[in-house]
């Protein structure tokens, strides 16, 4: 059931033609992933649900990483990613992955010209098998991909800082384990996303992990 869900919507899916686009492998989550990892490997997960995939460079790794594992994909990949990516030329992450300014602005120019969505789907396209791009926002695509039979396993949320990924998730699939990124961001800020992710744990009794910037939820 689940397994033919995943297959008629991977069916219905158009993949932009991506010759000559170049992929660029760069992802803003910041450690810990290895947590998800113990998870998938424990639960025998068949299919994570990735909310939030930028470059789909943490999308490349869990499909990488977990060669029966099936993965779906929620991001706009508007072109708001290229105002976002020209904002971190020169700051200290994008500096660690091409400490060349010349390469930083080249992933600009091909972001901004080849536009996000099939920048985004080049950096994963050997595994256009197992690897289905939801466009479009959370919470809403989370409900219609319940409507369609989709059942994750494990989800994982990466985008916008707030707790409806969390409770709309737990609403929808009360099974799956629900785990995240952002753990360390924003000391300024107060760590927003511990706060949610606490609050969510203490209202439905769960336990929390947390490494670095990845957290996973646990009965
Ligand atoms: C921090 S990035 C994701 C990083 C990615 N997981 C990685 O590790 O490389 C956040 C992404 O969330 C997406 N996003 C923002 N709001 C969203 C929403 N409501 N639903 C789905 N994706 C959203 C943005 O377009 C952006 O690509």
């Amino acid at each position: 059931m689940e397994e033919s869900a995943f297959t008629t919507l991977q069916s219905e899916i158009t993949w932009p033609d991506l010759t000559d686009v170049t992929p660029w492998d760069y992802t803003l989550g910041g450690g810990g992933r290895h947590l998800v990892d113990e998870i998938i490997v424990e639960t025998k997960a068949k299919l994570l649900l990735e909310i939030g995939c930028f470059m789909c460079s943490s999308t490349r790794r869990w499909l990488d990483t977990h060669s029966t594992l099936n993965v779906i994909g929620i991001d706009p990949w508007d072109d708001g990613l290229i105002e976002q990516v020209s904002r971190y030329i020169g700051r200290p992450n994008l500096t660690r992955k091409y400490p060349d300014l010349e390469t930083q602005r080249q992933f600009l120019h091909d972001v901004e010209t080849q536009k996000p969505f099939p920048t985004a789907l080049a950096n994963v396209q050997e595994f256009k098998g197992r690897f289905v791009p939801v466009q479009g926002y959370s919470p809403d695509k989370l409900y219609e991909l319940k409507e369609r039979g989709i059942e994750p396993d494990v989800i994982y949320i990466d985008c916008n800082k707030k707790p409806d990924e969390l409770e709309v998730s737990h609403e929808l699939w009360p099974n799956a384990y629900i785990t995240g990124d952002d753990w360390h961001w924003s000391r300024t800020k107060g760590y927003p996303m511990r706060q949610i992710v606490y609050a969510f744990a203490e209202k439905h009794g769960f336990k929390v992990e947390a490494e670095r910037a990845t957290w996973v939820l646990k009965r």
